[in-house]
């Protein structure tokens, strides 16, 4: 005999799995969403209006063509799921019918972070990161698999990142401008953090250290450190030196100029451990050459903070993204331990002040 309750359980399970597995398939709506949302303008406009907008007037201010007014409110919609917008209530006003409440979109935290004026805006970092450019290597992932390339990346355009950057002016330049926003925002907590971590040094070189965001607020806070910044040449040719700053064109592979500290900000994610240790290498002789020192890391220790379905969403994705885009991965406090005792150094310390992120001083 069939059990009916049975089979109603079997049914709802597999609704449940369809809708999952649609959920899945349509992540990239989300991404895409935001991206259509951002190109348009749309946080820019709700930011400059002088209360929350409401959908016709959002219409005029985007010029949105009369055919496709009514899809506007359902771009937004989505993106209010998603917690990028809010709706709030604006007034009452008073027709025959008696009280009508309208509704208009404001921003909420997250989108605050797309303003093209916010220190630490996300936008350009998102340009870049969903650009075709960087969309292109996840289709060729599993292709990937199966082949000897170090990266998708390099299956889909033939080159590493690095080099796509190096000949590509517009991912150089949203890749810099992201990363200088995010060394903005992570600036101000290692200045804070700064009597423990620059305590003693008179010179520190950061490697792969970008326009210099982070270095100039170092050299500006702690006037009598040396600041040195070696990027590619095709991030800091053009960056002019100041007193106490000093931009160096080069290859952290060849060799790090010496100082009593070398800051690696977002670097040895990019890299596999065989690549880690070269560049480990490198500092290490950097840091000899002064008689000691210390590198002092910044990047995710996996799994070393309490965890929410949201921090481990945020590390499996950062994770796939150094695999897909270069050769790196995140790591949890084994990894980097194993990495830091394969390269020489006899100890380390995690300072977990950075949110998802940590200060890791390491030991020679
Ligand atoms: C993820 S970004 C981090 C930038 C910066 N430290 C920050 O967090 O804002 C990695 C940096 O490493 C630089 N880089 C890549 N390969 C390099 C190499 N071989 N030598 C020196 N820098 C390199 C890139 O140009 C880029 O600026």
């Amino acid at each position: 005999m069939v059990n009916l309750s049975d089979s109603k359980n079997k049914s709802c399970e597999l609704l449940e799995a369809q809708a999952h597995i649609w959920n899945h398939i349509f992540n990239f709506i989300n991404s895409m969403s935001l991206k259509c949302a951002v190109e348009l303008g749309i946080p820019e406009i709700i930011h400059t209006h002088p209360k929350p907008i409401t959908i016709s007037e959002l219409n005029a201010a985007l010029s949105i063509h009369p055919s496709k007014a009514h899809c506007l409110p359902r771009l937004m919609r989505v993106l209010i799921h998603s917690g990028i917008f809010a709706l709030a209530k604006i007034n009452t006003k008073k027709d025959e019918q008696g009280e009508e409440e309208e509704e208009g979109y404001v921003l909420t935290n997250s989108s605050q972070l797309l303003l093209k004026d916010n220190p630490f805006s996300i936008l350009p970092y998102l340009l870049a990161m969903l650009d075709p450019i960087c969309i292109k290597p996840w289709d060729f992932s599993s292709t990937w698999f199966l082949n000897e390339d170090p990266s998708p990346f390099q299956t889909a355009h033939g080159m590493g990142f690095w080099d796509y950057a190096g000949r590509d002016s517009k991912l150089n330049n949203l890749f810099n401008e992201g990363m200088a926003g995010d060394s903005r925002l992570v600036t101000s907590i290692l200045i804070d953090q700064g009597k423990e971590v620059f305590h003693g040094l008179n010179s520190i070189v950061d490697v792969g250290g970008g326009t210099g965001t982070v270095a100039k607020a170092i050299a500006q806070a702690f006037p009598h450190i040396q600041c040195t910044v070696l990027d590619l040449p095709q991030v800091v040719d053009g960056l002019h030196n100041t007193p106490n700053l000093k931009f160096v064109a080069g290859n952290m592979f060849d060799s790090v100029p010496p100082a009593d500290a070398i800051l690696l900000k977002w670097i040895l994610h990019d890299w596999s451990v065989e690549e880690c240790l070269k560049i480990l290498d490198q500092c290490k002789k950097a840091i000899k050459e002064r008689g000691g020192g210390k590198v002092i890391i910044i990047d995710m220790v996996k799994e070393n903070q309490k965890e929410d379905n949201v921090t481990t969403e945020t590390q499996l994705f950062f994770d796939m993204l150094m695999m897909v885009l270069v050769t790196g991965k995140e790591r949890n406090e084994k990894e980097w331990s194993k990495l830091f005792f394969a390269a020489g150094f006899s100890s380390y310390k995690i300072i977990p002040v950075m949110g998802l992120r940590s200060i890791i001083e390491v030991y020679p």
